[in-house]
C-alpha cells in the first residue's frame, strides 16, 4: 500500500467496508459526525528541556530487566531493560498499527500525512523482534488529533504524543526506557525541548513523564461547537513559553519543516534501526 492509498479518506472507507463490514463503517461515520457537532477535552501540557542532565542520567533509574517471552533473547541495554530501541518511518508504523484492530485508532491519516511531510521519525521498542511499544514525536509541524488541526512548532521544540506500551507488557520499565531513548535521540538531533499533553485522569502517564523530568506548562481546555473552537489557553502560548524557557537551538538554520537542527527531520544515522 502506498502513502496515497493509505491516507485517502475514500479509499480508507472502502478498506474499512471491505475488511470490517458495513456496521463498522456506519459506526465510524456516526462517531465522526458527532465529533464535528461537539467535541471537548482537557489536558495538562508538560515540557522538558533537553539541555543539561541527559537521558542517560534518567535511564539509571530503570527497573530490573523484563522477561520477553517472545523469541530470541533480546539485547540487554545499558538501562537495565531488555529490548531494542528503533526509529520508524511514521507511514511504516501507521501500516503496522492499522493491521491490529486494537491499535488502529492510533493511525490517524491526517496525523500521518503531516508527520510524513515533515520527515518525522517515530520511535518504538521491540522484544525478540516484536514491537511492544511506540511513541510519536517530531518537530517543525505536527497534527494534534485532540484539536483536529496542525500546529507549527517553535524551532528546536519537539512534540511527543501517544506513548503506548502493549497492555501485557506494562509496568516493566518499557515506557520509561522508550522515552529515555527517545529524549536522547531528540537531543542528538539538536532539539532543545520537548512538550506533550496528558489528560488529568491519566495518572500512569503523568507519573511516567514526571519521573523523566517533565514539568507542567499549563492546562488547555478545548471545546468545539458546530465548528467554532474555544481554548481556555491557546496551545501556541504554551509552546512559546517552552521555547523561551529553552532558548534557541545551537546552529539554528531556520529551515522548516524538516531539515535543520530541531526542524523536524531526525538524523538518518540516529540510534536503532527501522521498526520491524
Ligand atoms: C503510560 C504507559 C505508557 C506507561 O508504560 P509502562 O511501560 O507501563 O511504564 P513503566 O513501567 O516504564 O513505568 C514508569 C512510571 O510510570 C508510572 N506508571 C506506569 N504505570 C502506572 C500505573 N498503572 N499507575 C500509576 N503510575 C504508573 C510510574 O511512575 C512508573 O514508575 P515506578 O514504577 O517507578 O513507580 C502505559 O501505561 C500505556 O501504554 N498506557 C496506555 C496509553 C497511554 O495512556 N499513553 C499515554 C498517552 S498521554
Amino acid at each position: 500500500m502506498n502513502h496515497k492509498s493509505s491516507t485517502d479518506p475514500v479509499r480508507r472507507a472502502a478498506e474499512i467496508w471491505r475488511t470490517r463490514g458495513t456496521g463498522e463503517l456506519l459506526r465510524r461515520a456516526a462517531a465522526r459526525l458527532t465529533r464535528l457537532v461537539f467535541k471537548s477535552n482537557s489536558a495538562v501540557w508538560y515540557g522538558r528541556e533537553l539541555r543539561g542532565a541527559g537521558p542517560s542520567a534518567v535511564a539509571a533509574t530503570l527497573r530490573a530487566p523484563v522477561e520477553s517471552g517472545v523469541g530470541a533473547a533480546p539485547e540487554r541495554r545499558g538501562s537495565g531493560v531488555t529490548g531494542d530501541f528503533a526509529v520508524a518511518d511514521p507511514l511504516e508504523l501507521g501500516r503496522w498499527l492499522r493491521r491490529d484492530d486494537g491499535l488502529a485508532w492510533a493511525a490517524d491519516e491526517r496525523e500521518l500525512d503531516v508527520a510524513a511531510g515533515c520527515g518525522h521519525r517515530w520511535t518504538s521498542w521491540s522484544l525478540g523482534g516484536r514491537t511492544v511499544a511506540f511513541c510519536k514525536v517530531g518537530g517543525g509541524r505536527v497534527f494534534i488529533v485532540d484539536f483536529d488541526r496542525a500546529f507549527d512548532l517553535p524551532d528546536g521544540i519537539a512534540y511527543l504524543s501517544d506513548v503506548y506500551v502493549m497492555s501485557q507488557m506494562r509496568r516493566k520499565g518499557i515506557g520509561r526506557a522508550l522515552l529515555a531513548e527517545t529524549l536522547r535521540f531528540l537531543r542528538s538531533d539538536s532539539f532543545v525541548g520537548v512538550v506533550c499533553h496528558i489528560p488529568r485522569r491519566n495518572v500512569a502517564s503523568a507519573g511516567l513523564f514526571g519521573s523523566l523530568g517533565f514539568s507542567p506548562l499549563g492546562e488547555v481546555r478545548f471545546t468545539r461547537v458546530l465548528g467554532i473552537q474555544f481554548y481556555s489557553t491557546r496551545p501556541e502560548r504554551l509552546l512559546e513559553k517552552m521555547s523561551s524557557r529553552c532558548g534557541p537551538p545551537a546552529g539554528l538554520s531556520g529551515a522548516r519543516p524538516g531539515g535543520g537542527p530541531g526542524g523536524g527531520a531526525l538524523a538518518e544515522d540516529g540510534p536503532g534501526r527501522g521498526a520491524g
